[in-house]
């Protein structure tokens, strides 16, 4: 990894106001924040607070509405994240294209409107089990590259990849180091191919049961270059063995 490594830990729907110890106690481990760039995507509720308590870390958000505004009951638009502090979103993470319905093209509207309201957007990929048992998992994240990754002209450094396999989600299971560095490679050169030469500033992260005890290997894999942590990203603990062991 050329650049720092980039972890990011994703909240879902966990944390109440009780969790702020957790984000102030990363945030305050000064030091081995020097050695990665790191980040927390806390629940809507908890975005400003978080913002307020931590400083040295990002703060972003795990979903947007791809308007800015208007009768969407229930709904958040980006700018309103940017209003409460959030610096970047994560949008079609595989929970919400399974429990949501939500298509590459509107995971799209998503990350466009993403960046036109000048926040990062981390765009999420990945195969299920039976498309990876069908021998298809580079193409399927291949078509959803394809699909769902925003215009950017100008704007690339605020996007990144996150390539997380669904049956690696929550489930202690992760693919070989060799199966990470391959469809890595692969989601290089569909970066490359779909946005020229400016495909190569993208950073790609993996995520899927990554923990202080695998992080080191899976974060050396080719064209790695961090990591999108659910469960252990909930303590400052597991979370900060991810980030010594990345760095
Ligand atoms: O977005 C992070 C994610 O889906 C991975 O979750 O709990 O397997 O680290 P987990």
């Amino acid at each position: 990894m050329a650049q720092r490594p980039y972890i990011v830990g994703n909240w879902k729907m966990h944390g109440t106001r009780a969790m702020l110890s957790e984000a102030r106690a990363i945030d305050r481990a000064a030091e081995r924040l020097l050695k990665a760039e790191v980040a927390l995507a806390p629940p809507f509720t908890l975005i400003h607070a978080t913002r307020k308590e931590a400083s040295l870390i990002g703060v972003g958000a795990q979903d947007c509405h791809p308007a800015e505004g208007g009768a969407h009951t229930g709904d958040i638009s980006a700018p309103m994240l940017k209003d409460a502090g959030a610096g970047f979103v994560i949008v079609g993470h595989s929970e919400r294209r399974a429990d949501h319905g939500e298509t590459d093209a509107v995971v799209k509207a998503k990350a466009d409107a993403a960046l036109a309201a000048s926040l990062g957007v981390i765009v999420c990929v990945g195969e299920t089990e039976e498309q990876r048992d069908a021998g298809k998992a580079e193409e399927v994240v291949g078509n959803q590259l394809k699909g769902s990754l925003p215009e950017a002209a100008g704007m690339i450094e605020k996007v990144t990849v996150a390539y997380e396999p669904v049956w690696a989600i929550g489930t202690g299971r992760t693919p070989t180091v060799e199966d990470v560095g391959a469809m890595h490679r692969s989601i290089r050169e569909q970066l490359n191919a779909i946005y020229g030469d400016d495909g190569a500033e993208i950073r790609i992260l993996y995520g899927g049961s990554v923990k202080p005890s695998n992080a080191a290997e899976l974060l050396a894999a080719d064209e790695v270059g961090g990591a999108l942590v659910g469960g252990a990203s909930l303590t400052a603990e597991q979370f900060l063995g991810i980030i010594v062991a990345a760095a």
